[in-house]
């Protein structure tokens, strides 16, 4: 049985022409209250109708998701997308691209958690993304698996609130 979002206030964070933007307007179909959030707040309002509200946030700033969470105040569910891909091969892999990756996918979600939780509803749910490169290792790949793999452990954290992986 699925839940009911109808009236249900949820913040989605990415791209609009990515699953960020399909889930916006898979959720909004269904009667919730849909609150998307960027870097670029200006195009976010731009893609969306107006009864999509559009924030700013940087999920690798903690003041900037502190902040977001204080505007927002309490809400039920949390959906992010952001990444940061650092592909390419074990040679050409340097340490900002894989520590951006981290800071975008996995350190993000963990201070979106810690921000978000006090403020998430009961029966709420926080969702983040993976990816098929966290399971079948690739040429090409390393930077992605092992960002996804992260990502993947921090669905089965038992802290406090339910994860939920998306793919
Ligand atoms: N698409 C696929 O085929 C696929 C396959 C496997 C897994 N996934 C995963 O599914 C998720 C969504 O994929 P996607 O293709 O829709 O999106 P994507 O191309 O991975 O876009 C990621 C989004 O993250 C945002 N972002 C990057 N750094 C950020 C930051 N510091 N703060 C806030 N936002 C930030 C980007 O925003 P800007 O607009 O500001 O650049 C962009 O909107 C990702 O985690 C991806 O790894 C996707």
């Amino acid at each position: 049985m699925g839940i009911s979002l109808k009236d249900k206030k949820i913040l989605v964070i990415g791209r609009p022409s990515g699953i960020a933007g399909a889930v916006t307007l898979a959720v909004r179909e269904q009667g919730a209250q849909v609150i998307v959030a960027g870097r670029d707040q200006g195009k976010l309002e731009r893609a969306y109708d107006s009864d999509i509200a559009a924030e700013k946030v940087d999920v690798t700033d903690d003041r900037s998701i502190e902040a977001l969470a204080d505007r927002l105040g309490s809400i039920d569910h949390l959906v992010t997308t952001a990444s940061a891909r650092a592909r390419g091969l074990l040679q050409d892999l340097d340490r900002d691209a894989l520590r951006q990756s981290f800071d975008t996918k996995v350190i993000g979600p963990v201070m979106l958690a810690k921000h978000f939780a006090p403020r998430i509803n009961d029966g709420g749910t926080f969702t983040l993304f993976s990816g098929v490169a966290a399971s079948k290792p690739a040429i090409g790949f390393l930077g992605v698996a092992i960002t996804n793999g992260a990502a993947d452990f921090l669905t089965r954290s038992p802290e406090r609130r339910p994860w939920r992986k998306a793919c």
